[in-house]
């Protein structure tokens, strides 16, 4: 079959041929029908410090993908060839004490997909079955494709109430985009997103952000004072892993605020400890997705009139993937889209 391979230990990727995927009597075999392009991939192409040491080659990139199962193992139960389904990019050990308390999400010991271990960006992709998540209600292929990082974003906006509150969201990357429209949805009152990318800020418009904030050219203390906010926001979703908009963040919320991060800062960085404790901020680390309750609700949001369908603006074949991965890494649209199938 094709896959999309990191072969060498050297920035680049390539589409070759390799072996299809075999499967346990506890696994499921998934023709893929289309992928998602994530952050993860660029970094493990453009092979920097992070990829240099997390992977080893060769390896099947991808994560984020749709499919149709083609082959059931003898032990699965409820899964059966046909069915359209996403994964579970995280592989838990089942063994450590989250896991055996059935917080999978909070494994000591997870594996990635498409990182620590094959991946999806292939014709045939192999799972366990308790990581496949079958879609039974009706979804668009483009969305489900993106499934793991909408659940990235679900996750983080419904960590804390929002209904009714004043949401602060940095990066308007395709997780922060996403996180916007999920806050509009879930009833926040005023959803201020920020970037430094006119084009991110125009699609977080598009998905209801009720102002797009450029930061290289205005602070958020004069976004406050346009929507008329007087003690800070309620609730912060950090999405772009930038310690300056860590700390814009913590200057500009409320006492008593809570704040979601989802993005990975790739270093360590100083910020205004005395305001945290003072301000009586609560800052919560997130990390994937609750297998499955986000899975869930990402399935009934959508049931439920959720749109994202801007958040979506590159759609490749995959044997096109340099261009659909340099139109991902340009940094100004929204998430890019492989489809295996042509
Ligand atoms: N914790 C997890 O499980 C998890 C999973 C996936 C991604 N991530 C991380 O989440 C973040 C978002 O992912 P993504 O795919 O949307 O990333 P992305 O890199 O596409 O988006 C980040 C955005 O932040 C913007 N930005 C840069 N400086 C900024 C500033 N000072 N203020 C506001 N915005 C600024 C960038 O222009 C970009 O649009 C990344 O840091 C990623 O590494 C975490
Ligand atoms: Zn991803
Ligand atoms: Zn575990």
């Amino acid at each position: 079959m094709k896959a999309l391979v990191k072969e060498q230990a050297k920035p680049g990727l390539w589409l070759v041929d390799v072996p299809e995927p075999e499967i346990g009597p506890g696994d499921v075999l998934i023709k893929v029908l289309r992928t998602g392009i994530c952050g993860t991939d660029l970094h493990i192409r453009s092979w920097d410090g992070w990829a240099r040491r997390c992977v080893r080659t060769p390896l099947v990139l991808g994560h984020e993908f749709v499919g149709e199962v083609v082959e059931a193992g003898r032990d699965v139960v409820d899964i059966k060839a046909g069915d359209r389904v996403g994964g579970e990019g995280h592989l838990v050990c089942g063994k450590c004490r989250n896991c055996l308390a059935g917080r999978r999400h909070l494994c000591r010991a997870t594996v990635g997909l498409g990182v620590g271990r094959d991946g999806a960006f292939a014709e045939y992709v192999a799972l366990p079955a308790s990581n496949v998540w079958v879609h039974r209600l009706p979804v668009d292929l483009d969305v489900a494709a993106i499934f793991d990082p909408f659940g990235n974003a679900v996750h983080t906006a419904l960590s804390f109430p929002l209904v009714g509150e004043d949401v602060l969201i940095t990066g308007a990357g395709p997780i922060g985009l996403m996180a916007a429209a999920v806050a509009r949805h879930a009833g926040a009152r005023n959803v201020v997103v920020t970037d430094v990318s006119d084009e991110r800020l125009e699609l977080a418009r598009k998905v209801g952000a009720d102002l797009a904030l450029n930061v290289s050219d205005g602070e958020i203390a004069d976004g406050q004072r346009e929507l008329g906010l007087r003690e800070g926001f309620d609730i912060g979703l950090e999405m772009s892993g930038r310690p300056e908009a860590l700390r814009d963040m913590i200057a500009n919320m409320t006492h008593g605020g809570r704040i979601a991060m989802l993005g990975l800062p790739a270093e360590e960085f100083p910020v205004d400890w005395a305001r945290i404790v003072t301000s009586m901020i609560t800052i919560k680390g997130i990390y994937g997705r609750e297998m499955f309750e986000t899975w869930y609700a990402m399935s009934v949001l959508l049931e439920g009139g959720l749109d994202l369908a801007p958040v979506i603006t590159g759609r490749y074949g995959y044997r096109d993937f340099e261009e659909a991965f340099a139109d991902a890494a340009s940094g100004r649209g929204g998430k890019v889209i492989l489809d295996w199938t042509r």
